[in-house]
């Protein structure tokens, strides 16, 4: 198994996919498994239900999946805060998708469906990248950076960066 981590707008969804492809693999996304389990859409878990209740949806999706899932998973950005799953993660193929501030605003946009970004999306992202750049680099084995670059190309990468490496 491989698995992605890194901020909103690091292309973990879109890379992940074409990553699990050229694989020929599953492919799994833990925002897309909680909207199905919980038949809402993040945003509205968000809203209605409050960040902790989707925090506990998010850690327990998590773990089934770390459990289960048997291809490419990729993590919601701020999934990797939650201490289990940190200790959950040591002993899996983590890649960071790195991406800076500009590319990471111009990819999320106006962030409508990323309740996270509500506001000033620049300084919201700029924050998140701050806070959590060092605890995805403490749990990655392999990083890649992703500005600047099409998804096919950080996928490429990757594929070169876990083949060459030990499972
Ligand atoms: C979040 C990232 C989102 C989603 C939720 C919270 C975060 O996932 O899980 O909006 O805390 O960074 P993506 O990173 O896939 O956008």
């Amino acid at each position: 198994m491989c698995i992605l981590i890194g901020t909103m707008g690091a292309g973990k969804t879109t890379v992940g996919r074409l990553l699990a492809q050229q694989l020929d693999v599953g492919f799994a996304d833990t925002d897309e498994l909680i909207e199905e389990r919980s038949g809402k859409a993040v945003q509205d878990i968000f809203v209605e239900d409050g960040e902790a209740a989707f925090r506990a949806a998010e850690r327990a999706t998590v773990a089934q999946a770390l459990e289960e899932h048997d291809g490419v998973l990729s993590l919601g950005g701020g999934a990797v805060l939650d201490p289990a799953t940190q200790a959950l993660l040591a002993p899996h193929r983590v890649v960071f998708l790195r991406v800076g501030l500009a590319d990471a605003v111009k990819r999320v946009g106006l962030g409508t469906g990323r309740p996270l970004l509500l506001g000033n999306v620049r300084a919201r992202v700029k924050h998140l990248l701050d806070e959590r750049t060092p605890i995805y680099e403490g749990l990655a084995r392999h990083t890649v950076d992703t500005d600047g670059r099409e998804p096919a190309e950080v996928a490429a990468e990757i594929l070169i960066a876990i083949q060459g490496a030990p499972s």
